[in-house]
């Protein structure tokens, strides 16, 4: 008999004995739960992966996690076999330039992990360097640890990781990596770190850490958004808060992205969309609050003129 941990989306451990042929003495990071559908918790599974699949474009991001998500099924029904059901280091790098869906999509996968009973709760610790470098000799190790122990159960997100190493050898930088590293090793059952930046500084961070490097085995690009990948995120962004874009409004959006993506250092870039839409809202709404009477139609439409003015008073080129 080998012990088997199992976590559950309440965020409680269990532990099972499971009968297993001689010779496999050993299974981490397996659950009971078997997902896909195949009993009601396969259900949320689903739910979340649809959330993922409605991302616009991603296409290799989603090919990633679909393939993650169909290890963990199938080392449950191996193990369901009596085979033996290996767990892989999950640690990821995420390559991209801001407002590509880093975030977004940890957070996803937090959620998704917990339903696979991967981790325990699921949830996003989002750290960067000042959350985790100290002043003075000991300090580092101190905040890092405290930023480890708060994500356990979780993702620990570290945002532009390669400023950690900018210090070079002498830099509490260090102290950081070699705390965190640690942290991996005493809490690899409860805890998945992402380190996130952009592409260039997070391979030089990496060929100059090759501690690191080995330990991070999943790579995945977020690519910058095309112009269409871009209006249609800001048409999803609309949807959601239940607004539309007037035709000369979305003419004018596609306008304000093309100039973007020709003028601005990252182009591609879907929290300046989102800035954009929400400001073109507060304009809408101080255009319509002076009027006696408006109607359902009124409430919802953007004009060309709320998206002008938006672009005027946001500074994305
Ligand atoms: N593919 C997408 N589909 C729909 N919305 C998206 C997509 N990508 C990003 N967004 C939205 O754009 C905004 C910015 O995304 P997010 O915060 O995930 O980017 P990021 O890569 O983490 O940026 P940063 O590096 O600056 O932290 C969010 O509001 C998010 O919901
Ligand atoms: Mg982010």
């Amino acid at each position: 008999m080998v012990r088997i941990k199992m976590w559950h989306a309440t965020g409680t451990k269990r532990t099972v004995n499971y009968r297993v042929p001689a010779g496999i003495n050993k299974a981490r990071h397996v659950t009971d739960k078997p997902g896909s559908g195949s009993n009601g918790n396969g259900k949320n599974i689903n739910e979340i992966k649809r959330e993922l699949d409605s991302l616009v474009g991603l296409y290799n991001v989603k090919k990633h996690i679909n393939e993650i998500c169909a290890y963990m099924e199938i080392q449950k029904r191996r193990l369901q076999e009596r085979l033996r059901a290996e767990s892989q280091v999950l640690h990821m790098i995420f390559k991209g330039n801001p407002g590509t869906g880093k975030t977004t999509v940890a957070r996803i996968l937090g959620r998704l992990f917990r339903e696979a009973g991967i981790l325990p709760k699921g949830h996003l610790l989002e750290v960067e360097r000042a959350d985790l470098v100290g002043e003075y000799i000991g300090h580092t190790a101190q905040k890092t640890r405290e930023q480890i122990k708060k994500s356990l159960g979780g993702i620990l997100f570290i945002d532009e990781a390669y400023s950690l190493a900018r210090g070079g050898e002498r830099d509490f930088g260090k102290e950081a990596i070699d705390t965190i590293v640690k942290g991996m090793e005493d809490h690899k059952d409860n805890l998945i770190i992402i380190l996130a930046g952009y592409r260039d500084e997070m391979d030089r961070f990496m060929e100059t850490n090759p501690g690191l490097r080995s330990r991070f085995p999943i790579h995945i690009e977020f690519p910058d958004y095309s112009t269409d990948e871009l209006l249609a995120i800001a048409d999803m962004m609309l949807e959601q808060r239940q607004y539309k874009l007037s035709t000369g409004a979305r003419d004018e959006l596609r306008l304000i992205i093309q100039t973007m993506s020709r003028l601005h250092q990252h182009n591609g870039n879907a929290r300046l969309v989102r800035n954009l839409i929400e400001r073109a809202m507060r304009l809408q709404a101080v255009r319509l609050v002076g009027m006696p009477r408006t109607t359902r139609e009124d409430l919802m439409i953007i004009t060309r003129e709320d998206i002008k003015g938006a672009h005027s008073s946001i500074s994305i080129n």
